[in-house]
């Protein structure tokens, strides 16, 4: 059992194309099954690598979680760029040895404020069946399930943008 940090521990920030080795090494740092949770499907280093160097492409925003100076967390949400986007995809990877310590939830409410101040009405998630621990997080944020074989859709449905949303968001980049 691991002991949650203090969410004070846990800086997000927004990252750009000069992180890009930084998000190439976190995602090398994800175990077999990690990678097999985050993709839905076995990856190994060269694809992990073709996913890493694309992530900014077109329409993503991604931020990291850093704890003690180290990126250990990534969330990325595609599709925001369109005019008034509707709809947006969103995936968390957390590196293994930093899991289960408050990371996931801390960018899953990071990504909502930053989906909400752009006007995303629609947030979907897939995760593995088996990955009880997304889908206690997704819950958690209030998202709705849907199960089909042997993946599981969590759509979230933010609210417009508020005072609290913009704050959230701006406080945050200003910490990190
Ligand atoms: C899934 C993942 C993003 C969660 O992030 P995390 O930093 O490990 O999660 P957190 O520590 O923030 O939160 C874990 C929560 O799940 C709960 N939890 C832990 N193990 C659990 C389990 N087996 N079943 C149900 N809930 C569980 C914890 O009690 C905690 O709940 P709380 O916030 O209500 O106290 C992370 O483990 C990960 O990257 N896994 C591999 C990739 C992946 O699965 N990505 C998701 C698909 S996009």
């Amino acid at each position: 059992m691991r002991l949650k940090r203090n969410p004070q521990d846990i800086l997000i920030s927004r990252l750009y194309a000069a992180n890009q080795d930084n998000i190439c090494d976190h995602f090398l740092r994800l175990d077999v099954r990690s990678r097999r949770a985050r993709f839905c499907g076995a990856v190994n280093d060269n694809g992990i690598l073709d996913y890493a160097r694309n992530i900014f492409r077109g329409d993503s925003i991604v931020c990291g979680a850093f704890v003690d100076g180290r990126l250990r967390g990534v969330v990325e949400l595609h599709g925001v760029f369109q005019f008034w986007a509707s709809k947006a995809e969103a995936a968390i990877s957390v590196e293994p040895d930093s899991q289960n310590i408050g990371i996931g939830d801390a960018l899953f409410e990071r990504i909502i404020a930053m989906a909400q101040n752009r006007g995303v009405r629609n947030i979907q998630m897939m995760c593995l069946k088996e990955n009880s621990r997304m889908r206690h997080l997704a819950t958690k944020h209030h998202a709705l399930l849907r199960s089909n074989h042997d993946a599981v859709d969590a759509v979230l449905h933010p609210y417009w943008p508020t005072l609290a949303s913009v704050m959230k968001e701006v406080v945050g980049e200003t910490r990190g």
